[in-house]
């Protein structure tokens, strides 16, 4: 059973994911965390980085692993996931930019990339603390309903609905890729703690499907509840549903 934390508001969230992460980076200066795009994460990131700038924690050794990226954007696209995370959590954090790994979304060769990022994962000795956001449509990383709960990192088609909601980071939904490479449900189940968070009554139907609705497929979020350690950290919009 998730501990579901409800917050005022998301620098309430913010503010004690990254206490979180100051405390396992602490014990543990080579920590693994997994990386979520998307708005819902940033006020952690804006946290942590006040945090690390405050404390002086050295981060020089933590690692990151994102759970996304689209597949086919020019390469340095500002809003490639590769970009985001660089510009979101690896700068303003101070993290060593050769230590965070983002899925290669280039088109050539995304089989054998798909592969390579399960095994890095695996040889850095699994994610520590995985830090999760949840789609309108109940998707965890890239995986759409459907997603087998024992996928592993693949490629995917996007669905309707997420590229509708994704294209207000582009010009138009017409440059919004058709598809991504994400972590699957089994490769994220793999992190030692889920954080999943969501804001505003949007997400309140996900959040509700993901925390006490029916395990299925049609429902990834669902998948949490297959996990021994998990944090849920919303709001009371998001959570009005619960
Ligand atoms: C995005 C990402 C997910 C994210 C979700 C919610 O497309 N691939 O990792 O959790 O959709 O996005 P947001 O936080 O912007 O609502």
């Amino acid at each position: 059973m998730a501990e579901v934390v409800i917050v005022p508001d998301e620098a309430a969230a913010g503010a004690l994911v990254a206490d979180a992460i100051v405390g396992l980076i602490g014990g543990k200066p080579d920590a693994v965390l997994g990386l979520a795009t998307g708005s819902t994460p940033l006020p952690v990131y804006r946290a942590l980085a006040a945090r690390i700038a405050e404390t002086g924690l050295d981060v020089s050794r933590v690692r990151g692993f994102a759970l996304d990226e689209y597949v086919g954007l020019p390469p340095g696209h500002p809003e490639s996931y590769r970009s985001v995370i660089t510009r979101e959590v690896v700068e303003p954090l101070g993290l060593a930019p050769g230590l965070v790994h983002v899925p290669d979304g280039r088109p050539v060769g995304i089989r054998t990339a798909a592969a390579d990022y399960e095994r890095a994962i695996r040889e850095a000795g699994g994610v520590d603390l995985q830090i999760l956001g949840v789609g309108r449509t109940g998707h965890i990383g890239f995986n759409e309903p459907g997603s087998s709960m024992a996928s592993r990192t693949r490629v995917k088609t996007l669905t309707e609905p997420t590229r509708i909601d994704n294209a207000r980071f582009f010009d138009s939904i017409d440059e919004v890729p058709m598809h991504c490479i994400t972590q699957g449900i089994g490769t994220i189940l793999d992190a030692r703690h889920l954080v999943l968070l969501a804001f505003g009554a949007a997400k309140a139907p996900a959040v509700a499907a993901a925390v006490e609705g029916p395990v299925t497929s049609s429902q990834p979020g669902s998948a949490i509840q297959l996990h021994e350690h998990v944090t849920v950290v919303v709001d009371e919009a998001a959570a009005a549903d619960l």
